[in-house]
């Protein structure tokens, strides 16, 4: 039984009402043959793919130039040219130049199309100073104050219906199907205001206050403060860079292991599950090495963005 499935809430709104209900694959089938714009991510064209610190030598020699060593992830492409009436032509040598493969053409002209589709002009991005990259890998941040009370209210259909686990006042919970996690910004304080006036049940904050300090793991708020207990806070997670830092190459040492082991059994012991994120995605032995030790060590969650890679860790 897994209570904390947010993707839900996604799935639960796109389920009509008919009377031979399809089945998750049928509606994966049904979006996609639709075209549905539920499925169109603006900036999704080097989704999933890990940048790397690889170098593409003579990139052009490729099957496809420039998008087989992006579609891999690559980060370096190399291209040899050459200038015949100010044109720049792609090639190692002469017999391999084409007057079709220039630079503009192979490199410059993707690049520009690239590079204008990861930063669209839209309503939400009027006001971003920077440039996104190739890559679509960086993250900006919301308001947290600003933004909880539009969630809390978007949760309101699974609210009403009992699909919410749901707190009293007094601590006591019921778990429903679908238990909702605050993470990332979600303000803490806003979410216990509205525990306590019964708006939220269980929109909790995940448990981001057990730090890793000096070698040692404090608990910075729930020991200082009752409150902060499982019905806030049902799952704890720490950033793994920051509390462990294992490359995920050769052998864990003991400090690092310990690392893993004190989060782990703090978080348990207080009745709470745990999540590391920012765990390495790259090289992949590295990143599966690291995801078997948190594993083999207790720890609840895998944080993953290659879901499949992930699936098969179970
Ligand atoms: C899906 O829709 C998008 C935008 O509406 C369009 O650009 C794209 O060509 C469509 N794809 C297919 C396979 O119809
Ligand atoms: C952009 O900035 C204006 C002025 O500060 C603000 O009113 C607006 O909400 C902002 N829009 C977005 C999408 O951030
Ligand atoms: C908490 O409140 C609920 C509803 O008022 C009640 O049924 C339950 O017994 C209370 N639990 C405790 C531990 O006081
Ligand atoms: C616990 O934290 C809440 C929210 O910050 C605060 O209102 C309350 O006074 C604190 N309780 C104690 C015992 O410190
Ligand atoms: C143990 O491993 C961590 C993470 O790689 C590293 O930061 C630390 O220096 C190592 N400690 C010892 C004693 O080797």
């Amino acid at each position: 039984m897994f209570p904390f499935l947010t993707l839900v809430i996604a799935l639960a709104s796109l389920v009509g009402l008919s009377s031979q209900r399809p089945g998750v694959f049928d509606e994966i089938a049904m979006l996609e043959a639709e075209n549905s714009t539920l499925l169109q991510y603006p900036t999704d064209f080097t989704r999933n793919i890990v940048p790397k610190n690889i170098h593409s030598h003579n990139d052009y020699w490729r099957d496809v130039p420039l998008l087989t060593a992006l579609s891999l992830g690559v980060a370096s492409v190399e291209a040899d040219v050459w200038a015949f009436d100010g044109t720049l032509f792609i090639g190692h040598e002469l017999a391999a130049l084409t007057p079709a493969r220039t630079f503009e053409s192979l490199y410059v002209d993707p690049l520009l199309s690239i590079i204008a589709g990861q930063n669209p002009k839209s309503q939400f991005t009027v006001n971003q100073t920077g440039i996104n990259g190739v890559f679509d890998m960086s993250s900006a941040t919301t308001d947290g104050p600003t933004t909880l009370p539009f969630v809390l209210e978007a949760l309101q259909p699974l609210r009403e219906r009992g699909y919410l686990t749901t707190c009293e006042a007094n601590g006591t919970c019921t778990l429903g199907p679908l238990t909702v996690v605050g993470t990332g910004n979600t303000p803490l304080d806003g979410i216990l205001a509205a525990l306590t006036e019964g708006r939220v049940l269980r929109c909790s904050v995940d448990w981001q206050v057990l730090c890793f300090d000096e070698d040692q793991f404090v608990i910075l708020l729930p020991a200082l403060n009752s409150t902060f207990d499982i019905t806030v806070s049902p799952i704890a997670s720490t950033d793994y860079e920051v509390a462990v830092g294992w490359s995920g190459i050769g052998t864990i040492n003991q400090t690092a292991l310990a690392a893993v082991q004190q989060f782990v059994g703090d978080a348990h012991a207080l009745g709470i599950r745990a999540r590391f994120w920012d765990t390495p995605g790259y090289p992949i032995h590295a990143r599966d090495n690291i995801w078997k030790t948190l594993i083999d060590n207790g720890a609840d969650w895998l944080n993953a963005d290659d879901l499949e890679a992930a699936a098969n860790m179970f």
